[in-house]
């Protein structure tokens, strides 16, 4: 595919890769964003930056014409206010998707494994909604799940990790959990984008790794040159942080919630069925991206 390619969230983690990649295979970029100032990494002669909110329709709607397909790999998990995923991976999806249908362009939708109308995650839910809207819309589609990014929380541990170089684990940390690369995610984007006969379809990618959080932290404080024990919050700390600061700031009690449930159920996966379809894809591992310093 050439042309032009509407990615919305292309200033994020995977967007950012996405749109990288894109770029590389001489396609045209339209980069959909709140803040161009965001955008500023990936401007260049292929590349434009659109500003607008997916939230609004008419901004979706001018985002979207003159583009051959729409990459949504938005998210409105960590907030604030009514940046929500009810308001951005439903309604904001659904616009995309409706923008989509009027300018007879394709959509790639990024998701998440696990997305079911019962979830008790929002988020999931969310995503649910769009993927189910979507289907009904008729718009040639593919979608892709992913697991856990393994980016964000390598970034978030290394960041709680202080003075002491004590990551901090929400809960026990003893569930195993997939966790995923970007790159991974940001190579099967690419590759359903390319390939329209996988319109239609929705393809599932994870990593090699089900890891704890224990295993991961403990990973991360010897990356960075002793290996510690990690600190934890309690789960009756998120339970009451969820049910105290979440009331007033959601996107507090969401990210509790996520927590509590990443630290009970049944986090693992294996995608064989998306590898054997894209032999070529990158499988990288935790310790790939955490390689320990020589002693
Ligand atoms: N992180 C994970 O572990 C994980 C796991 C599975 C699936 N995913 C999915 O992968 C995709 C990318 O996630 P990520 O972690 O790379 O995201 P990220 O780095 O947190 O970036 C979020 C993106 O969403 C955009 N966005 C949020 N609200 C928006 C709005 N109202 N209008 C327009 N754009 C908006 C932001 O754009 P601006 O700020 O520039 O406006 C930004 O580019 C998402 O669909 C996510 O649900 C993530």
């Amino acid at each position: 595919m050439t042309g032009l390619a509407l990615v919305a969230g292309g200033t994020g983690r995977l967007g950012t890769q996405v749109v990288t990649q894109l770029v590389a295979r001489g396609v045209g970029v339209r980069v959909l964003t709140r803040d161009p100032q965001r955008a500023a990494h990936l401007v260049g002669e292929q590349v434009e930056v659109f500003r607008g909110d997916v939230r609004d329709p008419t901004a979706a709607t001018r985002a979207v014409a003159g583009a051959d397909i729409a990459i949504s790999a938005v998210h409105g998990f960590a907030g604030p206010g009514r940046t929500t995923p009810t308001s951005v991976d439903r309604d904001g999806n659904i616009h995309l998707i409706d923008a989509a249908r009027a300018a007879g362009a394709h959509v790639v939708l990024v998701s998440v494994v696990g997305a079911r109308a019962e979830s008790p995650m929002e988020l999931f839910r969310m995503k649910y909604a769009a993927e189910t809207a979507l289907a009904a819309s008729g718009v040639p589609a593919t979608i892709v799940r992913s697991t856990a990014f393994l980016e964000l929380w390598i970034e978030l541990l290394t960041l709680t990790a202080g003075r002491r170089n004590r990551p901090l684990v929400f809960g026990r940390g003893q569930n195993p959990i997939n966790f995923v690369s970007v790159r991974d995610v940001a190579a099967l984007v690419d590759r359903v984008v390319a390939d329209p006969a996988t319109r239609g379809q929705r393809f599932e990618i994870g990593g090699p790794d089900n890891l704890t959080f224990d295993r991961l932290a403990s990973m991360v404080a010897a990356h960075r040159g002793e290996l510690t024990k990690p600190r934890h919050l309690p789960r009756p700390a998120l339970y009451a942080m969820a049910n105290t600061v979440g009331r007033v700031r959601p996107e507090l009690g969401r990210q509790a919630r996520a927590a509590l449930t990443m630290d009970r159920d049944d986090m693992t996966f294996s995608d064989d069925a998306t590898r054997t379809r894209f032999p070529d894809l990158p499988d990288t591992t935790a310790a790939e991206l955490l390689p320990l310093p020589r002693l």
